[in-house]
């Protein structure tokens, strides 16, 4: 089956006493017990319950893992990654990288003695001279956020396996209808399901896909002993969510090149960060390791004071955080986003006060550009 249809058949025919299409929501704490010493398979929804089961069987097969697991947020998933690691462990880290993340390895991780360095994973001379003995993970977001750079999957995973350490992937901004990381050979796949998953920007969760069955045992036992679990109705928003993603990522990229090229030939912007335009320095890269380009875009305004404009005038599109849902939305990372990056960081990488991140949603691309085109105004 293509990967469109296994995305619209999820959760389909597996309440096998209804026939439900539609995979019901299990919402109870709890199960009763047939007899002493005699369970149903579920026992108490922390540990299991059957609609999250169906979403994380479900993520597993879409992404071509060995199991996946469900948590309360994108955060949940990468801390419940995070306690994988050891005291004095060390992880690489690509350089922008969603601020949440940075923020959760600089002052969780450091106060548990994880040691991390934030890379450039572009250079993979700088990969490789950052790795000690003690490194035993690479955590990669590709394309970045916000600056959409592109990351060589298949040249980190070669280096990871060269030095026996483990590549995690945060595939949020592609999903596994653009991007494979784990058939390229990484270890883990994370999500801020929050994000493409759901779609619809009305809930938070995350989900975690393993290549291997050792790290799935490991994650389970995470998940349940730490708990950090999504309800039955969140699981069921999620599942529900898969089933249009090939559709609205496909019709949502259409929209952000389109718009992508309108910015670009703005006079009012400065830049625009969108691997899909043939001047992006990831752009043949993308176009090797994904099968698109996605949603998301970057761009720079010519100045400062542009920016509370262009925010206060859009009326189609939303300044509010997050990304990935059918309702267009546009956040300023320097206060939002990445405002925990401390700021010498962020100006190293290229995030300054002119830059606006754009997720694009699913309404007409032409009212967007003229959303955008009347908030730039007098440009
Ligand atoms: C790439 C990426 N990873 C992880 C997260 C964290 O996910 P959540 O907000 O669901 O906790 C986000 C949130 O914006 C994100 O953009």
């Amino acid at each position: 089956m293509k990967l469109a249809t296994q995305l619209v058949q999820v959760g389909v025919g597996r309440d096998r006493e209804t026939g439900a299409i539609s995979m019901p929501i299990y919402q109870t704490a709890t199960f009763r017990h047939p007899g002493l010493g005699q369970s149903t398979g579920y026992d108490y929804s922390r540990s299991g319950n059957p609609t999250r089961q169906a979403l994380e069987e479900s993520m597993c097969s879409l992404e071509g893992g060995k199991r996946g697991l469900a948590f309360a947020s994108g955060m949940a998933a990468v801390a419940a990654v995070m306690q994988l690691f050891r005291p004095g462990d060390h992880l690489l880290v690509c350089d922008d990288t969603y601020g949440g993340t940075y923020r959760l390895f600089a002052t969780l991780g450091a106060a548990n003695g994880l040691k991390f360095s934030l890379t450039d994973l572009t250079d993979l001379d700088a990969l490789t001279g950052n790795i000690t003995p003690t490194t035993r993970a690479i955590f990669v977001e590709t394309p970045t956020n916000p600056l959409m750079k592109i990351i060589d999957l298949e040249a980190i995973i070669g280096i990871a396996k060269r030095y026996g350490i483990l590549v995690i992937v945060d595939n949020t901004f592609f999903t596994s209808y653009l991007q494979r990381p784990l058939e390229m050979g990484a270890d883990l796949v994370v999500y801020s399901a929050t994000k493409y998953i759901g779609g619809h920007n009305d809930v938070v969760a995350g989900l975690v896909v393993c290549g291997s069955e050792e790290l799935g045992e490991k994650l389970a036992f995470i998940q349940n002993v730490a708990g950090a679990v999504p309800g039955p109705l969140d699981c069921w928003l999620l599942l529900r969510g898969l089933k249009t993603l090939a559709a609205r990522l496909e019709w949502a990229q259409a929209s952000a090149l389109h718009l992508a090229r309108f910015l670009d030939q703005h006079p009012g912007v400065k830049k625009v960060y969108f691997p899909g335009l043939p001047g992006h320095p990831g752009h043949e890269l993308c176009k090797k390791q994904a099968r698109g380009f996605g949603a998301m875009l970057s761009f720079e305004v010519k100045s400062k004071e542009m920016v509370a404009q262009v925010l206060e005038k859009l009326k189609i599109i939303s300044f509010a955080e997050s990304l990935g849902g059918v309702e267009s939305l546009i956040t300023y990372p320097e206060t939002q986003t990445h405002a925990d990056v401390p700021t010498e960081v962020r100006r190293r990488l290229g995030i300054n006060e002119c830059l606006l991140r754009l997720s694009v949603g699913l309404e007409d691309a032409c009212d967007l550009e003229a959303d955008l085109s009347q908030a730039l105004r007098p440009w």
